[in-house]
C-alpha cells in the first residue's frame, strides 16, 4: 500500500512539472516494424469497420491517426480515383510510412496533417465529409469530444466508425509492468498518461450518443497473438506500438534490466495462474449522423 502510494506521489510530480511520457517517441520508433506485427495480427479488425463503414467512389473520407497507412490504402481503393481522402497523425515516422503508401493513389489525396486529430478537425467545415475513420487511437483523446466534433463536420447522412483496444488488453504483460514498477519505482522517469480505453461496447454506443449518433453495430473481440515466450510478449508490445506512452515513461538506459524484471515477472504470473496466452482485446462500432 505504502509503494503505491509513493508512486502514486512521484507520477503526480512528473505531472505537475510536465515531465510527461511522449507516445509519438515509442511511435516513431515502432513506425518500422508496427505493420508487420500490429497490422498483421489486429490490421484485418478495422478493415472490417472500413467494409461496414460503405465507401463509395466520389465521396470525402477522413482517417483520424492513420498511422502507417494500413487502413488507408483500402479507403482509397475503395474511391477508386474519385473523391477526397484527408489524414492526420501526430507520428512523423508513421505518417512518412502512410505517405509512402499512398504514392500510386496521388489522385484521391486531398490532404496529409501532421498533427493533432482534434485540432485539424477544427480547421474543418460544418457537414463536409461523408466518412470519418478512427481505428486505435480514439484512447488518446476525450473520446465525446472527438465524436461530437467529427459529427460536426458529417454531412447529414455521414457516418463514423472506431475500433479501439480494451483496458484489458496484454493483460498478462500489464500485471507483470505494475509489479515491476511497484518493486522499481526508480525505473519511471516520467509520468504515463491516462488512456481512455472503452470497457465494452456498450461503453462505445454510450459515447455515441453522447455524441448523437446512432450506433448502427458495436462489437466486442479478442485475438490471440503469435508469441510464444515472455521475451516474444514483450518484443510484441514494443514492436506492434501497444506499449507506445508507456515505453518513454522508463529510464531506457536501464532497457536490459527493465525488460528482463519483465520476463521475470511474467514467468511468475504464468506459474500463478494467470492467462499464459497475451491476448488482444478490442471494442468497434459504426454510427451513423
Ligand atoms: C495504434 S496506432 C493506429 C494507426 C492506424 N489507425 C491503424 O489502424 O493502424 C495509433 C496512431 O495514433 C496516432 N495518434 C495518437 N494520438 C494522436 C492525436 N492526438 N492526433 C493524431 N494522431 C494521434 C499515433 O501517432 C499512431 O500513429
Amino acid at each position: 500500500m505504502y509503494r503505491k502510494v509513493k508512486l502514486a506521489l512521484k507520477m503526480l510530480w512528473f505531472s505537475l512539472t510536465g515531465n510527461i511520457a511522449n507516445k509519438e517517441n515509442d511511435y516513431d520508433k515502432a513506425s518500422h516494424s508496427y505493420d508487420s506485427i500490429f497490422s498483421k495480427e489486429m490490421g484485418s479488425y478495422s478493415i472490417e469497420v472500413v467494409t461496414l463503414l460503405g465507401i463509395s467512389s466520389g465521396m470525402a473520407v477522413l482517417e483520424l491517426a492513420c498511422g502507417t497507412g494500413h487502413n488507408t490504402v483500402a479507403i482509397a481503393k475503395l474511391l477508386n480515383g474519385k473523391g477526397k481522402l484527408s489524414i492526420v497523425d501526430q507520428s512523423d515516422g508513421m505518417l512518412l510510412k502512410a505517405r509512402q503508401k499512398l504514392i500510386d493513389y496521388k489522385d484521391v489525396v486531398h490532404d496529409i496533417y501532421k498533427g493533432d486529430m482534434i485540432d485539424y478537425l477544427a480547421t474543418m467545415p460544418s457537414g463536409s465529409v461523408d466518412r470519418v475513420l478512427c481505428a486505435w487511437a480514439i484512447c488518446y483523446t476525450l473520446p465525446v469530444k472527438l465524436l461530437k466534433e467529427i459529427n460536426r463536420v458529417l454531412k447529414p447522412d455521414g457516418k463514423v466508425g472506431i475500433i479501439e483496444t480494451r483496458p484489458d488488453s496484454e493483460k498478462l504483460l500489464m500485471t507483470a509492468f505494475e509489479k515491476v514498477i511497484l518493486s522499481n519505482p526508480s525505473l519511471l522517469v516520467k509520468s504515463i498518461e491516462n488512456y481512455t480505453f472503452p470497457e465494452n461496447k456498450q461503453m462505445l454506443g454510450h459515447w455515441f450518443s453522447k455524441a448523437n449518433f446512432q450506433s448502427l453495430n458495436c462489437w466486442e473481440g479478442r485475438k490471440a497473438l503469435h508469441c510464444e515466450t515472455p521475451k516474444e510478449m514483450i518484443s510484441w508490445v514494443i514492436e506492434s506500438g501497444a506499449a507506445s506512452g508507456y515505453f518513454d515513461a522508463l529510464d531506457l538506459t536501464r532497457e536490459d534490466e527493465i525488460k528482463a524484471l519483465l520476463e521475470k515477472a511474467i514467468k511468475v504470473e504464468i506459474e500463478n495462474g494467470g492467462d499464459s496466452i497475451l491476448y488482444h482485446t478490442f471494442v468497434a462500432g459504426v454510427a451513423s449522423k
